[in-house]
């Protein structure tokens, strides 16, 4: 559980391309009486395609290529800082955390993930669902921590797969599901 100070809940979202998941985070942070703001934007690519939102919707952000991951991590947590952040919300952030930076938001930084977990940790999740003749797949949003997509799971969605689905159609259906749950998820942690 993590506890809001004041009204709003400040919240980060870490990107590195499309960014519809951090489109329905931010619709969801200004529905009535949300208490999540979004405060910042984290991308390590310039032309991440949801950076446009950020844009749009002024929402502040910063690009770190993370190529210097040390030293990237340490700008990073000093804006988090500056800005007095409590919650890191990863949204298709394709760099791996190192384990001192996950430490420092310990219980703090959530993700979504393109599978029903501890299923298909990893990349490539719908082909290798399909492939796999899996009846379901589906999307996770955890906790988290040093190992890949191993946290602690607060919210599931499964989703059916058809005969005829491609990873492609499969991606669009869970791709839905993945813009309610992960609003959903970040509302539960707050309670
Ligand atoms: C989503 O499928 C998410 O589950 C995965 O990366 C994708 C990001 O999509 N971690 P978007 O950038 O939020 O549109």
């Amino acid at each position: 559980m993590i506890k809001s100070f004041g009204n709003k809940t400040k919240v980060a979202v870490f990107i590195s391309g499309r960014g519809s998941n951090l489109k329905s985070l931010f619709y969801f942070s200004k529905e009535k009486n949300s208490r999540v703001q979004i405060c910042v934007v984290i991308s390590n690519k310039k032309n991440a395609k949801g950076l446009n939102f950020a844009k749009k919707y002024n929402i502040k952000f910063k690009i770190y290529t993370f190529k210097n991951r040390f030293k990237d991590e340490l700008k990073v947590l000093q804006i988090l800082k500056k800005k007095n952040i409590k919650i890191i919300c990863l949204a298709g952030f394709m760099k791996i955390l190192s384990k001192e930076f996950i430490k420092k938001f310990k219980g703090k930084i959530i993700n979504i993930h393109p599978s029903l977990l501890p299923k298909y940790k990893g990349l490539d999740t719908h082909n290798r669902a399909i492939n796999n003749k899996e009846k379901y797949s589906g999307c996770t949003v955890h906790y988290v921590t040093p190992k890949l997509d191993s946290g602690k799971i607060i919210l599931q969605k499964k989703v059916k797969i058809f005969k005829n689905d491609s990873a492609k159609s499969l991606q669009k259906r869970i791709l839905n599901h993945e813009h309610k749950i992960y609003p959903k998820a970040l509302k539960m942690i707050l309670n």
